[in-house]
Formats: structure tokens, C-alpha cells, sequence
């Protein structure tokens, strides 16, 4: 992921299109080819795709906006996520959940102004006997605790 200007963006997003050309089905993969190019769906990609396939610029939304794993915005360098489902609750996740907005200063999918970390919640990552659990950029954490939370935050750059 890098700095684009609008101009690149439009030629690199172009590329993408052209690459999944001949490809069925291509929505899914051309997005998440974007998203691993620039780490989010940039608006500006919406009229290039949608001209591209044939299909409104409303059905590329949507398509955008039903699948979680895409990002209209940028995010962190690193990714903080916190799973929020019952197994992890009922082991003490809410006092992770404050945890973690209190450590990053942070709500939901807020990033912080330098741009370091986003901060995610999950719905169960597979932990659920060993929650509460989080995972911290694609590295799943068990048996969290505050203080490991915080020795884990204190890394992210
Ligand atoms: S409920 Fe948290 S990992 Fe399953």
C-alpha cells in the first residue's frame, strides 16, 4: 500500500479492471485486488468498475457495502480487532473491549490521526474457549488481559 494521487489511482484501478477482463465474476476479485493495492475501495474506483462490468455505480456500492472485509476509507497501518461475540463476553470481553478504546483512543473503526492503528470489533475468531480474544494484524491473541492488551498496543508502531 502507498500514497496515490487521484490520476494514479484512476490508471491503477484501470489496470486492475483490465487484468480481470476476461475473468467470470469478476466484481469480488477486481475489489479485493484494489483493496490489497491501496488497503481500502477508493471512491473513485466505483465508476471504472461499474463501466467496466456493465453495471451501475449503485450495484458496485452495494456490493461494497454488504461484504465487511471491504474498507471505503483508509485504515491503520495496523489493525486492531476485538472480538465482541458471546463466548469472549461472557469471559470478560467488555473489560477488554474499554481496554482497547482507552489504550488507541479509539472508538469503532476510528484510526488514529498519525494513522498507526485502526481498531475493529470481530464476531468470534475461532477462540472461543480461550477468549477473551482479539486479532492484531492478522495474528490471533487468547486469554487476554488487560496488561497483555497493553504490551501488545505498545508494540504497534
Ligand atoms: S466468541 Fe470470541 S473467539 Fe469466539
Amino acid at each position: 500500500m502507498s500514497e496515490h494521487s487521484g490520476h494514479a489511482i484512476a490508471e491503477r484501478v484501470q489496470g486492475i479492471v483490465d487484468d480481470h477482463a476476461e475473468m467470470e465474476g469478476p466484481l469480488l476479485p477486481i475489489l479485493h485486488a484494489i483493496q490489497d493495492e491501496f488497503g481500502h475501495v477508493p471512491e473513485e474506483a466505483v465508476r471504472p468498475i461499474a463501466a467496466a462490468l456493465n453495471i451501475s455505480r449503485a450495484e458496485v456500492h452495494g456490493v461494497i457495502s454488504f461484504y465487511h472485509d471491504f474498507h471505503t476509507e483508509p485504515r491503520g497501518r495496523h489493525i486492531v480487532k476485538i472480538c465482541r461475540s458471546e463466548a469472549c463476553q461472557a469471559r470478560g470481553g467488555q473489560s477488554i473491549e474499554d481496554k482497547a478504546r482507552e489504550l488507541l483512543r479509539l472508538n469503532w473503526n476510528e484510526t488514529t490521526p498519525d494513522g498507526s492503528v485502526t481498531l475493529e470489533p470481530v464476531y468470534c475468531l475461532g477462540l472461543c474457549t480461550s477468549g477473551p480474544s482479539a486479532l492484531i494484524d492478522d495474528r490471533p491473541v487468547a486469554k487476554l488481559s488487560g496488561e497483555k492488551l497493553a504490551a501488545l498496543v505498545k508494540e504497534l508502531d
